[in-house]
């Protein structure tokens, strides 16, 4: 494949997941903004690495609170995920949107109650970078869809109904095609 070395960085073809990050604001009603750099690491059990740049209502409620929870963005979802990250949480109104919430079921963060994969997430650690701060989480609790958890169901067909969205650095969003390649391992004899 020939390749060429770009004049600037970027991560233009690969994929992140999203996330709506949802937060109490000062006088208790929530607040949710989008978020795709996430991923996970391994500290005695699985966490939730989050970063977040400059300043956003989002970061601020994150360091009062140290808690929040992470809605994966579905392909209904997406364009209420749309308005929520391109809308700043910092202008009145932001939040005047027709919008199905429920309580986590371990910490004190609002749910979508319409995204099927949940992180109740708490703020172990933070690590200061020049223009942003990664979280790293610890995860309180996972909410996942029931049909999720049936496992006499493929994963693919399970895939499908998650609906997940992917972006990446070109600034479009993506869905899967639940086409299931192989499970891990597959190819471990070569
Ligand atoms: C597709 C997409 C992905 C985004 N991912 C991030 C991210 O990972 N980190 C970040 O700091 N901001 C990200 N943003 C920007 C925030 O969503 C945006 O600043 C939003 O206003 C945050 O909500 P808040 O102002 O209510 O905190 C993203 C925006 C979009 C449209």
């Amino acid at each position: 494949m020939e390749k060429v070395s770009l004049d600037h960085l970027s991560n233009g073809f690969c994929p992140q997941a999203l996330f709506l990050y949802g937060t109490y604001k000062e006088d208790g009603t929530q607040n949710f903004g989008l978020f795709c750099w996430v991923s996970y690491f391994f500290d005695g059990e699985l966490g939730v690495m989050a970063c977040i740049g400059g300043e956003k209502l989002t970061k601020d409620r994150i360091k009062a609170g140290h808690v929040f929870s992470a809605n994966l963005v579905t392909e209904s979802l997406l364009p209420l995920a749309d308005y929520l990250g391109n809308n700043d949480g910092y202008e009145p109104g932001k939040m005047d949107v027709p919008i199905e919430v429920e309580s986590g079921a371990v910490l004190d963060v609002p749910v979508l109650k319409d995204s099927p994969w949940v992180f109740e997430l708490e703020v172990k650690q933070s690590v200061s970078l020049d223009g942003s701060e990664i979280f790293l989480c610890k995860i309180r609790n996972v909410l996942a869809a029931k049909a999720l958890t049936d496992e006499s169901i493929s994963a693919e067909e399970r895939m499908r109904y998650a609906a997940p969205v992917v972006t990446a650095g070109i600034q479009r969003y993506f869905t899967l095609n639940p086409d299931v390649k192989g499970a891990w391992g597959d190819w471990k004899e070569n």
